[in-house]
C-alpha cells in the first residue's frame, strides 16, 4: 500500500477499505505521509464524498489515533452537546454548569476558532488563569470532582483530528459532510459519553449554508453515534445571524454570565434552555416538560447554575474575581450605523465573523495570537426596525481597523419590508 495510489484511487471517485484508510490516517499522525499528499487526499474526499462506510472507517481509524476516555465506572448519565460552530454561539459554557446542576457529568472536549467561527476554548481562555489543557488524568479528576470538565484536544485525545483540523483550515476543505462527520464524532465517541447532542448550524454564518445540507449532515452524525452505541439527538438551529447580543471571546462568556444569572432574554439564553430542555428529555429526566421546565428555572433562579460555572472556573486555575466587564471586553470604541430607516432583513454573518478576525478575535494562520476583549455587540436582530442613525453593531476595540469597519457595514440590508420570521431552531431529532 502507498499514500499516492490510495490518493489516485480516491481521486478516481473509487471506495477506499478499511485498511486504506488506517494507512493514510496512521501514518499521518506519525509523520510517515507529508502535508501535501495528505491535503491532495483531503481534497479529493472533498469532491468525490466519501461514502458511509468509509465514513466509518475514517472515524474509527481518527479514534483509534489516541487515547479513548472511558468513565463507565462513573455512577450518572454523562451527556455531552456539540455545536457545528457558527458566530457568537456560546451555547456550551452556560449550558454545561446548567446541565451539571441538573444532575449530569458533562465531559466536554471542545476545539478552537475554525474559519470564521468562534471556538469554547478560546472563549474560556478570556477567563484570567483558565486551563483547559487538561491531561487525561487531569480532565478524569475533574469531572469526578466537579461535574464538568471543560478541555481541549491533548496530544493523545484523536491526535488525527488535531493535525488534519488544522490542516482542513488552510486548505479550503473544511465544508465538507464527511469529513465534518468524522471530525466532530470521532472526539464525541472518544469522550467517554453516554448520549450526545448535536445543534448543526444552517444560515450564513454556518458551514452548511443550506437546510438540507444541514439536515445530511445531522442525519450522518446522528446515525453514527447510534451504530456506534451512544444515545443521539440532534436540533438544526438558525445561524443567519449572530446568535444573541455579543461575538467574540470575553464579551461571551460576559453574555455567558449574564444568561447563567437569569438576566439576559435573547435567541442565545432561548437556545440554551431549548436544549437543555431536549437532553433533559432525551435521557429520561422528568416526567413532563412542565416538571423539566421547573427543574430548569429552579437551576437558575436559585444561582445554582451559576455558582456551578463559578466551581468550574476556581477547579480550572480561573480567577473568578475577572469575569467583571473591564476584565473581559474593550471599552466601545466606535459604532456601525443604519443609513437609513427600515427593517432590518438580512445578516450576512460570515463576513461579521472575518471582521471579528481582523479585530484578532480569530485566527487567520494558526499561531495568531487572540485579543480576548476584542468583540462586537449586536445592536439590532433580524427583522426589528430600525431608525437612520440608530447603532447596527458596536466594536469593542482598542485599535482601528479599516476592514473591520468596510466587512460590518457590508453585513447586513435594510429593507422597508420585513424579512421572512427566523425560526430559531428549524429541525429536531432524538429528543
Ligand atoms: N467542528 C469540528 O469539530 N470539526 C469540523 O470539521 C467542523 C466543526
Amino acid at each position: 500500500m502507498n499514500a499516492p495510489e490510495i490518493i489516485r484511487k480516491k481521486r478516481d471517485n473509487l471506495s477506499l477499505n478499511e485498511n486504506e484508510i488506517k494507512f493514510m490516517i496512521e501514518g499521518y499522525v506519525k509523520d510517515n505521509i507529508p502535508d501535501y499528499q495528505m491535503s491532495a487526499f483531503l481534497m479529493a474526499s472533498f469532491i468525490n464524498n466519501l461514502n458511509d462506510s468509509e465514513i466509518l472507517c475514517l472515524t474509527k481509524a481518527m479514534i483509534e489515533s489516541g487515547d479513548v476516555y472511558d468513565f463507565s465506572d462513573i455512577e450518572g448519565i454523562k451527556v455531552d452537546k456539540h455545536s457545528t460552530g457558527g458566530v457568537g454561539d456560546k451555547v456550551s459554557i452556560p449550558l454545561a454548569p446548567i446541565l451539571a446542576s441538573l444532575g449530569f457529568f458533562v465531559p466536554m472536549v471542545s476545539g478552537r476558532g475554525l474559519g470564521h467561527t468562534g471556538g469554547t476554548l478560546d472563549k474560556l481562555e478570556s477567563i484570567k488563569g483558565f486551563n483547559v489543557n487538561l491531561t487525561k488524568e487531569k480532565f478524569r479528576e475533574t469531572l469526578i470532582k466537579n461535574k464538568v470538565a471543560m478541555g481541549g484536544q491533548t496530544e493523545t485525545f484523536v491526535p488525527a483530528d488535531k493535525k488534519l483540523y488544522a490542516l482542513r483550515d488552510v486548505t479550503g476543505t473544511v465544508e465538507s459532510i464527511p469529513l465534518i462527520t468524522a471530525s466532530i464524532m470521532s472526539k464525541k465517541l472518544a469522550e467517554g459519553i453516554d448520549s450526545l447532542f448535536l445543534d448543526v448550524k444552517t444560515g450564513s454564518g454556518a458551514f452548511m449554508k443550506s437546510i438540507e445540507s444541514a439536515k445530511e449532515l445531522a442525519d450522518r452524525m446522528f446515525e453514527l453515534g447510534e451504530m456506534m452505541g451512544k444515545k443521539m439527538a440532534y436540533v438544526i438551529s438558525d445561524m443567519s445571524q449572530p446568535l444573541g447580543d455579543y461575538a467574540g471571546n470575553g464579551c461571551e462568556i460576559f453574555e455567558s454570565v449574564s444568561i447563567l444569572k437569569g438576566e439576559t432574554r435573547n435567541y442565545a439564553s432561548k437556545l440554551v434552555k431549548e436544549t437543555a430542555l431536549m437532553i433533559m428529555r432525551q435521557n429520561y429526566v422528568g416526567k413532563s416538560d412542565e416538571e423539566r421546565e421547573n427543574k430548569y428555572r429552579s437551576a437558575i433562579d436559585s444561582g445554582k447554575a451559576y455558582e456551578k460555572f463559578l466551581d468550574i472556573v476556581r477547579f480550572q486555575g480561573g480567577d473568578e474575581k475577572s469575569l467583571r466587564i473591564k476584565d473581559l471586553m474593550y471599552e466601545k470604541k466606535y459604532e456601525i450605523k443604519s443609513e437609513r430607516d427600515g427593517y432590518l432583513f438580512e445578516f450576512d454573518t460570515y463576513k461579521i465573523g472575518i471582521a471579528l478576525i481582523y479585530m484578532n478575535a480569530g485566527r487567520f494562520r494558526k499561531e495568531d495570537a487572540i485579543d480576548h476583549k476584542a468583540g462586537i455587540k449586536i445592536e439590532k436582530h433580524l427583522n426589528e426596525h430600525v431608525m437612520k442613525g440608530e447603532p447596527i453593531f458596536s466594536v469593542y476595540a482598542d485599535k482601528d481597523n479599516d476592514d473591520v469597519g468596510i466587512l460590518l457595514k457590508e453585513s447586513f440590508k435594510i429593507s422597508q419590508e420585513k424579512g421572512d420570521e427566523t425560526k430559531l431552531i428549524k429541525v429536531s431529532r432524538g429528543a
